[in-house]
């Protein structure tokens, strides 16, 4: 989602943890950090990698120092894994501001799959000027995260197969001005309120997800257009509440009166593929769609009130796009969440309704028939990726979760079950979810000045959650469903709005983007604002351009476990910057101009070629280029040194904040490899399983367009994709494209 129209800038926490006046002090009393120990951190297993013979002629990395295999079996990686590469061989590319794809020298692109594309035999060509319908069976708009499934010649689920497979992907929202979806409609719609029922069926359809089946023959790829796989799920869907909170008197509306269902997803940003082969959804900005009467504080008048607040629906909230107005039918006034009705529990009305959002949530992209499940033992929040650590035998699985808005927080959740190698094959993939996604442990991560942290566990056997007084929780499933308020119990860190994330191949760290945060003041006294800390050391103006102030450019933090579930090591892996900024204290990683980016959003580990993609979603760097998405080769946690950023506040006096820098990035270990069209972010990254071709998303180009332009294409932002060549129409549309190498060799060598 852009900057522009940002509801991914939704600012409810106000909190007043953590005491990071105490941080200070204790960090200004000491000489940087206390020297991070390391020791004992060997919880990571061996991946499994191993250095298979290198057939490709490329060099195999093995500077990576694994820990020690232990006695526990061997891992078993969801896909095979090729020699992890160990520098980035192509020519980066310059930043750009052209209306196209910029992609190194040597490779090659194609668009498979934009907003409006048929998904059945039978459903018409995408005309792209407004009158189209039947989205149901089309793509919806503003791809997002995306994940690989593949398929063998038969048709069943391959690991291996590197010329069809299902794309999953997040349809996480569309481009509007003033309500209205406009590009969707001949004369841009209607931007008052009531909207008219029509236009809102449309706008309802073009959220959610889809699958689609694509093919390739000599790395030509394509959908298929009559695939009996293909799929849409629209917020209309209905889906099952799994996990803890499923019955919960949370969950209960009028649709489902017993809380065990909801409908659809919406907003859906980040991905996640599990270990036995499902897809995973994040449900980011849903809050933005529901409307609250002004009355409604007084309506409730029990504690739910501090959970709409907390998820930033205060009382008299407008929606996005006024879904509710769309007539009396159930399916517009489910987005009104006002106590309306007379009963106790809820089952009359929609009170609870923004309960059923907020999820992970699981989808078996190979087979129809199957119910999606939200899993809300991971929480509830602005859900992004949900990235897997390397999968043991015997083990725990652990995945990691971002909340993205300003100022909340990171979390893990921890299985009960421990890993089996036969589920990375099972026979029913959605009952292998309830296995392991059910049950376990969330916890939420509180960064130390020393370099290390806590991931603090909640639950009710956490006094400072069965004690908090500011919300009382009943129950695990209230933890789940209000797990903002939960992480606020235990003083959680405020983080600059985590994005993806996603875990090493080889060395199991978790990278998590921290993209941008407005809210770092050196000055803050007070409310949202915030001093800068140890693990969100920046606060800066931009001084030119876009001016932005705050965290304008964003960081990627990553985390190494500890000794125990409870421990871990970090440092800063980049400070995203401006290659000309000071680099004592912005471009803190020496960024050069090959490598300099700006809002890293989008994170995800090839696990073929084991390159970390980077992909930004920007408004402070807009000035000089769009978006774009740039490989690297990390190292490891520490692999940099101890640095102090010295501010002088207003007063006059110091402010001294202590961070560990990553080491900075050699030429060849980060580099730009893809700018994107105008008004756009780049995001989505899915691969095949030889690495020899990847997929990624070009969401909402041209999105500044104004709505009154509607009819004069020549002053849309951007025109992309159709002046390259794909589909009729002027109006730009999100869409797939798949980048191979013209020698047919692995992308990024
Ligand atoms: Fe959908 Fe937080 O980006
Ligand atoms: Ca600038
Ligand atoms: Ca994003």
């Amino acid at each position: 989602m852009s900057k522009s129209n940002d509801f991914n800038d939704e600012n409810s926490n106000h909190s007043a943890n953590p005491t990071f006046d105490t941080i200070l002090e204790q960090r200004l009393n000491r000489r940087g950090f206390l020297g991070m120990s390391l020791s004992g951190a060997a919880v990571l297993a061996s991946t499994g990698l191993g250095l298979t013979a290198c057939s490709s002629g490329e060099s195999v990395s093995n500077s990576l120092t694994t820990p020690a295999p232990s006695s526990s079996p061997s891992p078993t990686p969801a896909t095979p894994l090729n020699p992890i590469m160990a520098s980035l061989g192509f020519a980066a590319v310059a930043k750009s501001t052209l209306d196209k794809v910029v992609i190194p020298a040597g490779y090659s692109y194609q668009i498979i799959y934009a907003l409006g594309d048929p998904l059945t035999a039978n459903t018409a060509a995408f005309k792209n000027d407004g009158t189209d319908g039947d989205f149901e069976n089309r793509a919806g708009d503003h791809h997002d995260g995306m994940e690989y499934f593949g398929l063998d010649s038969a048709g069943k689920p391959s690991a291996t197969a590197s010329d069809r497979a299902l794309l999953a992907m997040n349809h996480e929202a569309t481009t509007d001005e003033i309500k209205s979806s406009f590009f969707l409609f001949g004369n841009g719609g209607t931007s008052t309120l009531p909207r008219p029922a029509a236009e809102v069926d449309k706008e309802v359809a073009i959220h959610g997800l889809s699958v689609v089946e694509i093919k390739a023959s000599n790395r030509k790829w394509a959908t298929v257009q009559a695939s009996n796989f293909n799929r849409r799920v629209t917020p209309l869907t209905e889906v099952e509440i799994a996990g803890p909170a499923r019955g919960n008197a949370l969950l209960k509306t009028k649709y489902s009166p017993d809380g065990t269902k909801t409908r659809g997803t919406i907003n859906n940003c980040g991905t996640g593929k599990s270990p036995w082969g499902t897809f995973l959804s994040g449900e980011e900005n849903w809050s933005g769609y529901f409307f609250r009467l002004a009355t409604d504080d007084a309506a409730r008048n029990d504690k739910s009130v501090v959970a709409m607040k907390r998820y930033g629906r205060n009382a008299g909230a407008a929606s996005r796009h006024g879904w509710e107005t769309g007539g009396s039918e159930d399916k517009y006034a489910r987005w009104n969440i006002s106590k309306l009705g007379t009963s106790a529990d809820g089952s009359d009305d929609y009170r609870n309704e923004m309960n059923g959002q907020g999820y992970i949530i699981e989808m078996d992209a190979y087979d129809k028939t199957k119910s999606l499940k939200k899993r809300t033992a991971l929480g509830r929040f602005a859900h992004e990726s949900a990235a897997f650590g390397i999968a043991v035998v015997g083990k725990p699985l652990t995945v990691y979760l971002g909340d993205d808005s300003r100022n909340e927080y990171m979390y893990k959740f921890v299985s009960k079950a421990l890993w089996s190698a036969a589920d990375a094959n099972p026979a029913d993939r959605m009952a292998t979810g309830d296995k392991y996604l059910n049950e376990g442990t969330l916890y939420v991560a509180k960064f130390n000045a020393d370099g290390t942290g806590e991931w603090i566990e909640l639950s009710l056997n956490n006094p400072l959650i069965k004690n908090y007084t500011a919300y009382t929780f009943a129950d695990q499933a209230d933890i789940c469903v209000n797990t903002r308020l939960a992480g606020d119990a235990v003083g959680a860190t405020k983080m600059d709005r985590p994005e993806w994330g996603g875990v090493h191949p080889v060395t199991g760290e978790y990278y998590q983007t921290l993209t941008n945060n407005s809210n770092r003041d050196v000055n803050a006294a007070s409310g949202s604002k915030l001093v800068p800390d140890s693990a969100n050391p920046r606060a800066y103006a931009d001084v030119d351009g876009k001016k932005g102030t705050g965290n304008p450019n964003g960081h990627i933090l990553r985390t190494k476990e500890g000794a125990t579930v409870g421990a871990f090591s970090w440092d800063v892996y980049v400070f995203a910057a401006e290659a000309d900024a000071d680099k004592a204290m912005i471009n803190l990683s020496n960024l050069t101009d090959d490598q300099d980016m700006s809002s890293p959003d989008g994170l995800v580990f090839s696990p073929s070629t084991g390159i970390c993609w980077i992909q930004t979603d920007d408004g402070a760097y807009t000035d000089v280029t769009n978006c774009m998405m740039l490989a690297a080769i990390p190292g490891k946690v520490g692999d940099g040194a101890n640095k102090t950023l010295s501010y002088t506040k207003a007063d006059g006096s110091k402010l001294d904040v202590a961070t560990k820098v990553g080491a900075a990035p050699a030429a060849d270990k980060l580099k730009r490899f893809l700018v994107g069209p105008k008004d756009c972010e780049i995001t989505g990254f899915c691969e095949t399983p030889d690495g020899k071709a990847i997929f990624i998303n070009i969401q909402h180009p041209g999105e500044t367009t104004k709505m009154a332009d509607i009819a004069d294409p020549s002053k849309y932002t951007s025109q992309w994709p159709s002046n390259a060549g794909y589909g009729a129409g002027k109006r730009p549309r999100s869409a797939t494209i798949v980048i191979t190498k013209d020698d047919g060799g692995r992308i990024g060598s």
